[in-house]
């Protein structure tokens, strides 16, 4: 199979991107296969095939450019509401991906990791996260985090649930409660926040996606459906950011 890291293929200098202010962290809401799937005529099914295609792409492309982490929300809390057979077409497709890829990107440096309650995914899986996550626990290249049975509300309750258990049994007092200790309770510890989301297909809504950590993240919308999102959207994406003004409330 092809090595997509090592693919010989001219760096593209469509957009001149200032490699030195590259995001850190870039999210991404994979959003519009569904709809990619139906201008074709396919089941939805086929759009999550296709969109799996483009993960292998994006992340290749994020590795190349130096992108440190690079989280894609696959499967949100409220997901489990879509019809049966299209939740088991995803759990099923996470399971092939990971088995398939997870050589390669164990060889280029790729850690994975997961935000999300994982205990309530179908035990295979959980066994294959188990196993990418152990196997790439060591890699520094490039944090590939999935959102899967992420919701943001999901992971503030679940903090504000933490914190107090803690309280309760001691290890923490009221007072110590603050923003860098919540951070600690989150999916997202020890994770940058995110400095740009970029969502495909034509929405504009955040659809409980990191919900603390986008405080003061650039947000960036297509109309490309996830399918079609191509390496060039995302160095368009990070042009358009490097052209932001990021003040975090201040004067410049
Ligand atoms: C994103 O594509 C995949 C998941 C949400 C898991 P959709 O399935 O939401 O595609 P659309 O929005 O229906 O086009
Ligand atoms: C958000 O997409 C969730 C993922 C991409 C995993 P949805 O398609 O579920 O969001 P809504 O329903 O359009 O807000
Ligand atoms: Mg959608």
């Amino acid at each position: 199979m092809l090595n997509i890291f090592k693919s010989k293929k001219e760096f593209n200098q469509d957009f001149d991107l200032d490699m030195n202010n590259i995001p850190n962290h870039i999210a991404i809401i994979m959003d519009g296969n569904g709809r990619w799937a139906k201008e074709q005529n396919l089941p939805r099914s086929m759009g999550h095939r296709a969109g799996v295609e483009t993960i292998r792409r994006i992340l290749k492309e994020a590795t190349r450019l130096g992108v440190k982490n690079l989280t894609l929300y696959a499967f949100s809390t409220e997901n489990w509401a879509r019809p049966k057979d299209e939740v088991g077409t995803l759990m099923k497709l996470l399971v092939t991906y990971l088995k398939k890829e997870l050589k390669e990107c164990h060889e280029n440096g790729v850690r994975m990791n997961v935000l999300g309650d994982t205990s309530k995914l179908p035990k295979e899986c959980q066994n294959a996260l188990e196993e990418a996550l152990e196997t790439t626990r060591n890699n520094t290249k490039i944090n590939l985090n999935f959102a899967l049975n992420y919701g943001g509300r999901n992971e503030i309750v679940r903090a504000i649930k933490l914190i107090n258990s803690d309280i309760k049994n001691g290890k923490l007092n009221e007072e110590d409660i603050n923003e860098a200790l919540v951070e600690k309770y989150l999916y997202t510890k020890g994770i940058p926040d995110p400095d740009l989301i970029i969502r495909p297909s034509g929405e504009q809504r955040l659809s409980n996606f990191l919900l603390w950590q986008c405080a003061y993240s650039e947000f960036w919308y297509s109309d490309i459906n996830w399918p079609d999102f191509k390496e060039k959207d995302l160095r368009k994406a990070i042009a358009d950011y490097q052209n932001r003004d990021r003040r975090f409330g201040k004067v410049k």
